[in-house]
């Protein structure tokens, strides 16, 4: 059993009511510490920014991913430039890999945790599509974007220790027809698992992370993915 589902239900109608729930206490807390540890440990992130090239691509769902070095003589160049673009349009910098610990995926891709998935969510058939984890730090963001092409089902598997909400990296779900009209709030918080309704490539979920604040030293690890 993994607490996706309650005994009443009560989450389905919340999920399909909403398309929103938080599963507090996902995982044993010694599996859960062992992601954390391993991944605060981790030092063979790739930098993924967006946009790098100007001028910026408009919204394009097949824009390549973009990798950068920090190596690379142009990365401030290109940081400020995808920050910028902030101000007016889609872009982000975090970091992330897609070197998964054997943990995620004894749980995450799991017969049983996708029935229960589907029972919760009352989505049928789903299936593992693009996941990764990433690492949000100081000054990293990601702004306001449907992820509707990914899949139909979106998840967030938090393993960040001790956040705080003046940390920022605070995940905003926003209206669909208005991004200004905030739904919801929510910090990262360990072992908690988020699952979104993201079905429709235009409509689904609008929402981003706030920039991480200057000086915090800490990270925001988590778990991402998409199933279809
Ligand atoms: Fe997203």
């Amino acid at each position: 059993m993994y607490n996706l589902i309650t005994p009443h239900n009560s989450r389905v109608t919340k999920f399909q009511h909403q398309g929103y729930d938080i599963i507090k206490n996902l995982l044993d807390p010694k599996e859960a510490n062992m992601l954390h540890q391993f991944y605060m440990d981790y030092n063979d992130w790739d930098i993924y920014l967006f946009p790098d090239e100007f001028p910026a691509p408009d919204k394009n769902p097949e824009y390549p991913l973009a990798i950068v070095k920090k190596e690379d003589k142009n990365y401030a160049e290109k940081k400020l430039y995808a920050q910028k673009t902030h101000l007016h349009n889609f872009s982000y910098h975090y970091s992330r890999t897609d070197y998964l610990h054997p943990i995620l995926v004894t749980h995450f891709q799991s017969d049983e945790f996708i029935k229960e998935l589907e029972i919760a969510t009352g989505k049928t058939d789903l299936k593992l599509g693009v996941n990764f984890v990433n690492c949000l730090e100081s000054g990293d963001w990601n702004g306001p974007h449907h992820d509707g092409i990914q899949g139909r089902v979106a998840f967030i598997y938090h393993l960040t220790k001790d956040w705080r909400p003046q940390d920022g990296g605070l995940f905003f779900r926003t209206e669909i027809n208005n991004w200004n009209n905030i739904l919801s709030v929510t910090m990262p918080t360990f072992n908690q698992y988020v699952v979104m309704d993201v079905e429709g490539y235009d409509t689904g979920a609008p929402h981003f992370v706030s920039h991480i604040a200057p000086e915090v030293t800490n990270k925001r690890i988590s778990y991402i993915g998409w199933y279809q």
